[in-house]
């Protein structure tokens, strides 16, 4: 193993086409040497949410481009880097193939060793690349594609402790504003519309699985409450105001903190009873980005003297910093690189015992 160690990252699991070079230093600090990070967003806005063949031909279109700018940013030729990783999956198959395949491209050219990265790991380890932070921690990954609560022990040991049985946390917020007529994406639209409520009376929605055992989310039931609501006040008033926009979003987005506290909460009792210690709590995903989510969490943490680590937002949502840095970290974990024959995995659970166990190996899954 070099005394340094530098690591391109490529995303291309949504629709952020991304590429990023990591180095760990002579002093042993992590850094970030470049990230670029291409976003599709304004190509799939039309349509209120990413359309997956529109995303896989914008990835092929801008891969290269992407990748040379990491290099030039960083003022990295490939010869100083020491192995090229590539998000395999969970997520879109047809942009996992185009970030997949130029990273295998890359790797054989420059005779490099090449790592299949599972995305959430990439949001799993990004805590210990911005805040070098030590195992455990629980993680609350909120996204448009995930939620999630996982126990991270070490590199390559998660457990998924919570998921949700139907939508994740983003789309509810996407799907909210969809609903009230909001601008896409949804997360930002709402938050600034409850902001905004102060006039007329707080409306109540329903707050599924709180009190429930386990860690488990569900939003299907909130959105179908935000539907009927939004319907009956229009029915009432012949039309929608946009204070009853406000007021919608405001009970909305107060429904989703008392979920989040309740079952992070209960995470963070559980884990413990194991550890016998307060564990930190990372947030990470497009949703970590709500200051309201932000400080109930933090209230949430206070409460048990323990404390919420939120990396910068740029590092929070898809980036290929933390595919990179996963990579680095299974190397320096003394994981093997990954063959050329690495197919892109749409479904990959970070959690192998919530996976089949046929293909599974003592280190996770295996093409
Ligand atoms: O992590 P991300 O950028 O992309 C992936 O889904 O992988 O997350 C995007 C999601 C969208 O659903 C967006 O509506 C949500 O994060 N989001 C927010 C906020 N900003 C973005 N949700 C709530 N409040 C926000 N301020
Ligand atoms: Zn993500």
């Amino acid at each position: 193993m070099p005394e340094t160690v530098t690591v391109l990252g490529i995303e291309t699991s949504c629709d952020e086409t991304a590429a990023a070079v990591v180095r760990r230093r002579l002093d042993g600090e992590a850094e970030i040497i470049s990230n670029i990070v291409a976003s599709q967003m304004e190509v799939h806005a039309p349509y209120g949410g990413v359309v997956p063949e529109i995303a896989a031909r914008a990835h092929v279109e801008l891969i290269d481009d992407v990748i040379l700018r990491a290099l030039a940013d960083a003022k990295c030729g490939l010869q100083e880097v020491d192995a090229i990783a590539a998000t395999a999956g969970p997520g879109l198959n047809g942009g996992l193939m185009v970030g997949l395949t130029a990273a295998k491209a890359v790797a054989s050219a420059a005779s490099k060793p090449f790592y299949a990265i599972n995305h959430l790991e990439g949001h799993a380890l990004t805590a210990r690349l911005t805040n070098g932070l030590a195992f455990p921690f629980v993680l609350l990954l909120v996204s448009g594609g995930h939620t999630q609560i996982l126990l991270v022990e070490g590199v390559g040991a998660y457990r998924r402790m919570g998921t949700t049985i139907d939508d994740a946390l983003g789309e509810a917020f996407d799907k909210t504003a969809k609903l009230l007529g909001l601008a896409y994406p949804g997360g930002p639209a709402v938050e600034a519309a409850a902001r905004s409520h102060s006039m007329g009376a707080d409306i109540t929605l329903p707050t599924p699985m709180v009190g429930r055992p386990g860690f488990d989310f569900s939003f299907s039931g909130l959105k179908t409450a935000v539907r009927q609501t939004a319907q009956s006040l229009a029915d009432q008033n012949d039309g929608l105001s946009q204070d009853a926009v406000a007021a919608i979003c405001h009970g909305f987005q107060r429904s989703i903190c008392r979920v989040l506290t309740d079952r992070v909460g209960r995470a963070l009792d559980d884990v413990a009873g194991t550890f016998e210690r307060q564990l930190p709590l990372v947030i990470a995903g497009g949703v970590a980005a709500n200051q309201t989510i932000r400080h109930a969490l933090e209230t949430l943490v206070a409460d048990r003297r323990s404390h919420l680590i939120a990396p910068p937002m740029a590092l929070c949502t898809d980036n290929a910093a933390m595919i990179a840095w996963a990579a680095l970290e299974r190397m320096e974990a003394g994981f093997t690189p990954d063959g050329f024959d690495f197919a892109p995995k749409p479904r990959w659970p970070l959690d192998a015992s919530t996976a089949p166990k046929i293909g599974y190996g003592k280190r996770g899954a295996k093409a």
